[in-house]
Parts: structure tokens; C-alpha cells; sequence
């Protein structure tokens, strides 16, 4: 029985561009400064991320394809043939081949805020899995997602690759588990990847590479604030800065005025000192144990973990209490 999705409320794409603004607008009137990072992804945006997971220092996409180019058959080695695939944040769609290949799944639903990256991952998923029943959704996946029709008896697998769960404090991850496994239902299983603890050079580097890409992703959100609401902000007076909060074991990214400024946005100005930041994005990263604690706190037993041979990054297999 195919599962069919509703999202409530919907946020279609031309919704965004407003949403944009009063995050902009909440975002730097706060204390201190901060943007959510759901916003770096506009065409640009994924496109720089696209060239970040090719980068030497960016190990994070390497290690997680190659546990699952490994690992599929033994992850998914309790999915009852005809399962259906519900990906959180798809893209696209890359990693899922991986899961695909395996032919347990009948339904792949990816959820995704970009209709395009949908439309184009169905398309050449369609003509490689042509008998696998393809329903994406234009979703935000954090929003409210339910389960609609007779589908109650569709087990379904979810997928949260690329350690997107690291974007969210461990509060809010713990919540987005636990609706998660609301979602997916009572024999739901989550196969989800992981970024691991490791030492601070090795992280920062990840985050601040050599070739700037990364600060040309970070530095994207001012220009998507001049292209998308036609801001006023010198892009060359904020530079780029990562650092490690080894006490939070987050990586986290920031905006720094390099002189006393204004960004003019939306109807208002905001002034900026020499030094002063805006924090753009988190990125938790988590021990095997620690994050088996979380999963356990939102109602998901940890049944399989699979790393690289450098322990770098985990996708691991929950299933619900
Ligand atoms: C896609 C959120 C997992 O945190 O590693 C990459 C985004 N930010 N480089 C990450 C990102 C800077 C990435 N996630």
C-alpha cells in the first residue's frame, strides 16, 4: 500500500522568499546575532555545498558513501521486501542509489523544500528504479508531517543521511527523533548518518578549507540577502570564521564584521562594531554512545552502527522501542 504524505501547513517554494526576510529581520535584531542555516541552501547556496562535499578536507560525504556502499545489505538486512523509503531532506538523492540498489523498497517518498532538486532526482531515479513507486514531497521536514490514507500497513524505513541531524541542538534533535518515529510508525526504522568527535584540526579544517569554498557558502547568505531583498551590505567587510566548541562538541560558524558597518534590509538598518558576529550554523558532532543516549531518550533503540575504517563519521540503524 503506497504512503502518501501531507504536510500541514505546506510551505511551497514562493512561500520562502518572505520567510527569508523575517528570519533576516528576527534573526539580526537578536541577541546575540544569529541566521538559521536552512537558508544557505538557495541555488547558489547548493550549489557551493554540492562543491564542499568534493572537497579534500571535507571527509564527512566520503566516509558516510563509503559505510553505505559497504553497509546497505547488513543495514537494511530486516526490511521486509516492498518497505517503503521516506528521506528526510533528499536532495538529491544520492546516497539513496545506495539504499535503492537493494530492491526491498517498493515507495520512495523524498522530502525536500526544493521542487526542483526533486523533480530532477524522480526523473533519473525513475529511469534507473523503474519499478519503484516515486512520491516526492515539497516539504520543510521539520514542519508537521503526516502520514495520510490507508497506510497504516507500509513498513516504512526513514533516511536522514549527511549528518544533517548535527544542525540541530541536542533539545531539538531529540524532538525531531521522536516525531520521526511518530511518523514512520510503529515498526518504523531510521537509518541516519552521524559526524563523529575527533580532534579540533581535524574538524576545523573541514568546516574551513583551503580553497574558500566554504566561506563563500557561509559569505552566500549576505549575497542571498542582497539578491533576494535587496539588501545593502558590503560582502568584503565580513569574512568567514569556524571554530570548535569542544565543551558543546559543535562546530559552529560565524559572520565577523571586519569594521564598524550597517546592513540595510527589509525597511531596517542594523549596525555592526569591528569584531561583532552573526552565528549561521551549528554542527553537533556526537560519539557513537552519546548519540545511541539521544536516540533512547526519543524512543529509538540503536540496532546496527557502521563507520568508516577511521572511525570518522557513523550511519547508524534505529528501530522504535
Ligand atoms: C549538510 C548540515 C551536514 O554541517 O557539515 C558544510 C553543512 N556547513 N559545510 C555540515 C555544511 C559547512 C553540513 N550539513
Amino acid at each position: 500500500m503506497p504512503v502518501s504524505l501531507s504536510a500541514v501547513p505546506p510551505h511551497p517554494e514562493d512561500c520562502r522568499l518572505s520567510e527569508f526576510a523575517a528570519a533576516v529581520l528576527e534573526g539580526l535584531s537578536s541577541s546575540p546575532r544569529a541566521l538559521p542555516c536552512r537558508f544557505f541552501y538557495d541555488a547558489r547556496g547548493s550549489e557551493l555545498f554540492e562543491a564542499i562535499t568534493r572537497l579534500p578536507e571535507y571527509y564527512l560525504t566520503r566516509a558516510e558513501t563509503a559505510i553505505l556502499e559497504g553497509g546497505a545489505e547488513d543495514l537494511l538486512a530486516s526490511v521486509e521486501p516492498g518497505a517503503t523509503l521516506i528521506e528526510f531532506g533528499s536532495g538529491s538523492s544520492r546516497k539513496t542509489e545506495l539504499l535503492l540498489g537493494s530492491g526491498r523498497f517498493a515507495v520512495y517518498t523524498p522530502i525536500d523544500v526544493s521542487s526542483t532538486a526533486l523533480a530532477d532526482a524522480a526523473a533519473r531515479l525513475r529511469r534507473r528504479f523503474p519499478a519503484l513507486a516515486i512520491t516526492p514531497l515539497v516539504a520543510d521536514f521539520t514542519a508537521d508531517l503526516r502520514l495520510t490514507g490507508a497506510c497504516g500497513t507500509a513498513p516504512a524505513v526513514g533516511f536522514f543521511p549527511g549528518s544533517t541531524i548535527g544542525n540541530f541542538n541536542p533539545w531539538d534533535a531529540r524532538a525531531l527523533l521522536r516525531r520521526m518515529g511518530a511518523l514512520l510508525g510503529p515498526d518504523g526504522r531510521l537509518v541516519i548518518g552521524v559526524d563523529l568527535r575527533k580532534d579540533r584540526e581535524r574538524l576545523i579544517a573541514a568546516y574551513n578549507d583551503a580553497a574558500g569554498v566554504t566561506a563563500a557558502f557561509n559569505l552566500n547568505l549576505l549575497a542571498r540577502m542582497r539578491r533576494d531583498l535587496d539588501a545593502r551590505v558590503d560582502l568584503d567587510a565580513f569574512a568567514h570564521r569556524t571554530l570548535y566548541n569542544e565543551t558543546l562538541g559543535r562546530i559552529e560558524m560565524h559572520l565577523v564584521s571586519l569594521a564598524p558597518q550597517r546592513i540595510d534590509v527589509a525597511g531596517q538598518s542594523f549596525a555592526f562594531a569591528a569584531g561583532e558576529t552573526i552565528h549561521t550554523e551549528s554542527s553537533y558532532k556526537h560519539t557513537p554512545e552519546g548519540f545511541a543516549a539521544l536516540a533512547a531518550a526519543a524512543g529509538w533503540r540503536t540496532r546496527r552502527i557502521l563507520t568508516d575504517d577511521e572511525k570518522l563519521f557513523a550511519v547508524m540503524l534505529l528501530e522504535t522501542d
